[in-house]
């Protein structure tokens, strides 16, 4: 059996999530379910704080958490209660933030292709607008002069990080990161930013508060970092000699990006060495970004240093429940068992041929078991879905119980209604308590939005509900 991670224990031969029996979960709450520790998520959100925090002494830290990896109020609020501000990707996330609490200053609107209406919104709630494109500067001053409110920009921009030479990406091995953190479609081009600068410098209706680079999960390696810093310093001095009397960013922002140990990474392709612990990625950030910064002439003095963790923040908050609902055995062409269980592919977001384990798993009502057998763990739409192929359990019957181990970031958003599956539900625990945070889909939301023009109305006996 594989070994896991805190908050999870066996007691009495069953697995537990905090102090939740998670065979009692399935009953309760039914399957397919997700499951996400309140715990663990408040010990990561901390862990994050305290390991920037203690290295940045010139000024605050704001752990701006990715909404997108999780966005379900509840957990946002959860976070919220904690002090943690967050990065939102459009009016959805932004709604979520809204409805989880986040005070206002602590909300980051990023993403490209914002439109006027998201432009407006956070101008008029005092929200700092994270620019992607010329056009949103002009968006901004425009929203904020008919608003009569001038608007805190942040600046998303992309580093050139040619000093990684090939280095390659972990996404895509045969693409280099320099080359991929250029080719991707988020921040400003260079070329495009730099005419900006005087603009903004100009303008009355805007001001300029901050610098912020994203780049995603390319690497694990302490180089990467290094050189997303060095290469945004470059940046920012460009803007700061634009800008001129020694202009220098209120807030920095590193984005996300940082690997979560367990992560399932089911886009990355290189997987197989080890992420860096918190503090090592947080060591190497704040010391690359405070010499650049002096190198430069540049001032750290209160600078508030933001990092937008998704994956890392949420990643092992959760598990996911299904059910066994029959097991097959073939014996007269091959010798081949299938535990056939009530979840997906498309609500785990692994492929279809699965030749190891995408997660670690563990039967939970047989958690002190040894694996006795080898089967295929299937799923329950049409498409091929062999979640698990040969995979070491202890016998399995009908009831038994998979938990399928740190999916508590981006799986549950990327769930979807095929075979018109209606979705899972998600529960909090919060040691013995266990409350539904989303309640899972049922066949009228499946068909919620769908609409019958009147010419094909009365077609067919009328379905009774
Ligand atoms: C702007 C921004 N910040 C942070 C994140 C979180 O990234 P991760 O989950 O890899 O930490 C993302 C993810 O897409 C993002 O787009």
């Amino acid at each position: 059996m594989n070994s896991f991670n805190d908050p999870l224990s066996i007691r009495n031969g069953h697995l537990y999530f905090e102090d939740c029996d998670v065979v009692e979960l399935a009953k309760e709450f039914g399957t397919p379910l997700f499951v996400v520790s309140e715990r663990k998520l408040v010990e990561n959100y901390h862990n994050y704080h305290d390991a920037f925090t203690s290295r940045w002494p010139e000024g605050r830290v704001r752990v701006m958490g990715a909404i997108k990896a999780n966005p379900v109020t509840a957990i946002r609020r959860v976070l919220t209660r904690e002090g943690c501000g967050c990065d939102t990707f459009g009016m959805g996330e932004l709604e979520v933030a809204l409805r989880g609490g986040v005070p206002t200053e602590d909300i980051a609107v990023n993403g490209s292709i914002k439109g006027r209406e998201i432009i407006r919104r956070a101008i008029e709630l005092g929200i700092h607008v994270v620019l992607d494109s010329p056009r949103e500067l002009d968006y901004c001053e425009q929203e904020a002069e008919k608003l009569g409110k001038k608007a805190d920009i942040i600046l998303r921009l992309k580093p050139y990080m040619k000093d990684l030479g090939d280095e390659p990406s972990d996404f895509f091995p045969n693409r280099t990161i320099c080359d991929m953190t250029q080719t991707v479609k988020y921040g400003i081009p260079t070329s495009e930013m730099l005419p900006m600068v005087p603009k903004i410098k100009a303008s009355q209706w805007v001001n300029l508060v901050g610098i912020h680079t994203h780049s995603g999960r390319h690497s694990k390696k302490a180089i990467f970092w290094q050189s997303l810093v060095r290469n945004l310093v470059v940046l920012i001095k460009q803007i700061s000699d634009g800008m001129g009397d020694n202009w220098s960013p209120h807030i920095v922002s590193v984005g996300g990006g940082f690997a979560a140990e367990h992560d399932l990474e089911s886009r990355v392709a290189v997987t197989d060495y080890h992420s860096p612990t918190v503090d090592d990625y947080a060591e190497t950030v704040t010391t690359t970004f405070r010499d650049a910064m002096k190198e430069n002439g540049l001032s750290v003095d209160g600078l508030l240093l933001e990092v937008e963790p998704g994956r890392a923040l949420h990643n092992e908050t959760g598990i996911h429940l299904a059910k066994v609902h029959v097991v097959k055995h073939e014996t007269a062409t091959i010798d081949r068992i299938w535990a056939e269980t009530d979840t997906s592919e498309v609500f785990l977001g692994i492929g279809s041929l699965n030749v190891t384990p995408p997660f670690k798993y563990v039967v939970a009502n047989k958690a002190d078991q040894e694996a006795t057998e080898k089967i295929d763990v299937v799923g329950i739409t049409c498409n091929y879905e062999c979640m698990m192929e040969q995979a070491p359990v202890p016998q399995i019957e009908p009831g038994d119980i998979f938990a399928f181990l740190n999916t508590g970031s981006y799986i549950e958003p990327y769930t979807c209604n095929f075979n018109a599956l209606p979705r899972p539900g998600m529960v909090l625990v919060s040691g013995y308590k266990a409350n539904w945070v989303k309640r899972p889909e049922t066949l009228d939301d499946v068909f919620g939005r769908d609409m019958v023009p009147e010419h094909l109305a009365g077609i067919g006996p009328e379905v009774k509900k």
